[in-house]
């Protein structure tokens, strides 16, 4: 364990956490995946349709899955998807979010490392 935090530190990498992950992504007052997406491609009638269930998605790498939940609009500028780590070209924020990403980068890391136990290999 001390040697892993050793690593962490030195490399300054944020190692995400699965179970923190897992919340946020189950979450529905926070990130909200779950409205769009079904976690398994068997759907479930309590989870989205609108998107691709996270299961198939989650064959992407730990990098493309970080740079599109940051935000989708660089891979398709009219995705209806939530940009999770921007503040720009936003319409209709609430005061109290102004200026203010709906994810941190911990999240972030937490929600990748999460969606990283779902692929199917
Ligand atoms: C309002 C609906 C909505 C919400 C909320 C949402 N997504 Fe999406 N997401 C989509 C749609 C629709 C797509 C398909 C691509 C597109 O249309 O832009 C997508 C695509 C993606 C992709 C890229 C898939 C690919 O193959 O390129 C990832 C990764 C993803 N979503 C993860 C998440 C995660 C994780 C959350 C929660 C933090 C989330 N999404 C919340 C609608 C949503």
């Amino acid at each position: 364990m001390r040697a892993l935090m050793a690593l962490v530190l030195m490399t300054g990498a944020q190692a995400g956490d699965i179970e923190r992950g897992r919340a946020l992504v189950e979450d529905r007052t926070q990130s909200l995946c779950l409205l769009c997406h079904a976690l398994h491609s068997a759907g479930d009638a309590n989870q989205g349709n609108l998107a691709p269930p996270l299961e198939t998605v989650a064959a992407l790498s730990p990098k493309e899955l970080r740079s599109r939940i940051a935000d989708m609009r660089r891979f398709n500028p009219a995705t209806v998807m939530p940009p999770f780590r921007a503040t720009d070209g936003l319409r209709d924020v609430a005061p109290a979010w102004a200026g203010r990403a709906v994810l941190t980068e911990q999240q972030l890391d937490d929600i990748v490392a999460y969606l990283g136990t779902l692929a199917k290999r």
